[in-house]
Parts: structure tokens; C-alpha cells; sequence
């Protein structure tokens, strides 16, 4: 099982993103939190910011769409040519064509579900996307505590996936003292920013997570 770590920019310095990309470098990719103000209470950017990180990173961007209407954006910031572009399922009013246009620009479609939402409801669409969201806290916010009710649901969303080639992200107080864990029960891709961000030696904190997820994988 390949292990990705990639850190999210909610917990970066929100004016000087080139510098702070390049703390990240060993990272597998960037995780891009965008916020409207409406699906969630906080409010972060839009299309020409992460236009201009395109521009000046060659990690992969995963674009985390906390926003209503995502039949409307989703496919702008695809446009964009981003690694990967995930829609809240609560957002949603078409799942299944969101990913075909996500999917139609050259980006990996992911559907992500807040702590609240059950797993079962992904069972319609898994088969569109390839990767799948399970939200540890509220979203909304950098910091908070990882949600331990979310191990459970990343077992379910495991079962459910099979053998499918989709990705299991996680996403929300994702640190060294869970991700062995979380890696056990099926988790591939970690989101974690502020564990990341808040080290001294972000590569360092990078590749201890990576390192740990890989020793909770062993005997699978
Ligand atoms: C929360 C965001 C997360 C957040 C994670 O709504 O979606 O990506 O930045 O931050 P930590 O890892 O600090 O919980
Ligand atoms: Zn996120």
C-alpha cells in the first residue's frame, strides 16, 4: 500500500505560501483548503490563489472544496489542471456528473463526507470517484482534536471499498500519535496540517508520519 502525506496550507502562513511550500518539499502533495463561508463558518480563497500556486509548486495540489454549489466550481478549479479536486457530499446536488467534469479536465475526483454523515450514503457513487473523504473533525478549522469515532467509519469505508482502486484519505487532528493507527485500518492518504506546520523541521515531521503510517500497513 503506497502512503501519502500531504499537508494542508490552512495551517500555513497564508502571505508567504511560496516560502512554505518549500518547507514541504519531501511532502506527497498539498492539500488546499478552500472555504467559503457558507458550507463552513470560515472563510480562506479561491480560483486565482490556487491558479498562482500551480504556478509556483510542482507537487501536487489536492483541492478540498469546503463550499456550496460545487456543481458550479468544482469543475473550474479542475480547469486549472490540479491533482485531485473533492466535493462534500452534502454539497452536492449531482454527485455523479461533478466527478465525470472533474474527471473530464485530467483531475482525480473525490467525494468527502463531514463526521456526521454516514458512510453508507457513498455507497451510490464510489464507483465515479477515486477517492473518498472521511472528515475526523468538523470542517472548518485548522487544530482541532482528531474525532476517535472516525476510526470506526474509516473500517466501513475500507470494507466498502474492497478491492477498488480508490483512494482512502482522512483528513482533520491527523498526528504521529493516530496515523499508525488510521493506517491499519485502510487509510492511504493523510491530511495533516497542523503537525506538519507547527514542527520545527517540517520535512522531518513529514517523513515520521509517512514512516509510522508504513509500520501500522505491516502484515496487510
Ligand atoms: C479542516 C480542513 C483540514 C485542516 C486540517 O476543515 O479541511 O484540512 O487544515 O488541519 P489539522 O491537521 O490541523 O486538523
Ligand atoms: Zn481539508
Amino acid at each position: 500500500m503506497t502512503i501519502r502525506i500531504q499537508p494542508s496550507i490552512l495551517s500555513a502562513d497564508f502571505v508567504n505560501f511560496e516560502r512554505d511550500f518549500e518547507s514541504i518539499s519531501a511532502a506527497d502533495g498539498i492539500h488546499v483548503d478552500i472555504m467559503d463561508g457558507h458550507f463552513v463558518p470560515n472563510l480562506t480563497f479561491g480560483l486565482p490563489m490556487v491558479k498562482r500556486m500551480q504556478e509556483i509548486t510542482k507537487l501536487p495540489l489536492d483541492v478540498h472544496l469546503m463550499i456550496e454549489n460545487p456543481d458550479l466550481w468544482a469543475k473550474q478549479y479542475a480547469a486549472l489542471g490540479v491533482f485531485s479536486v473533492t466535493v462534500h457530499l452534502e454539497a452536492c446536488a449531482n454527485p455523479v456528473q461533478i466527478a465525470k467534469e472533474i474527471r473530464d479536465s485530467g483531475s482525480r475526483a473525490g467525494l468527502a463526507i463531514k463526521p456526521k454523515t454516514a458512510v453508507e450514503q457513498l455507497v451510490p457513487y464510489i464507483d465515479f470517484f477515486d477517492q473518498v473523504l472521511i472528515m475526523s473533525v468538523e470542517p472548518g478549522f485548522g487544530g482541532q482534536s482528531f474525532i476517535e469515532s472516525s476510526i470506526s467509519k474509516v473500517l466501513e469505508a475500507k470494507a466498502l471499498l474492497g478491492e477498488k482502486s480508490v483512494w482512502l484519505q482522512i483528513d482533520g487532528g491527523v498526528d504521529e500519535t493516530n496515523i499508525a493507527q488510521l493506517a491499519q485500518a485502510g487509510v492511504d492518504t493523510f491530511v495533516a496540517g497542523s503537525s506538519v506546520f507547527k514542527a520545527t523541521d517540517r520535512n522531518a515531521q513529514i517523513n515520521l508520519l509517512r514512516s509510522l503510517a508504513t509500520s501500522g500497513t505491516h502484515g496487510h
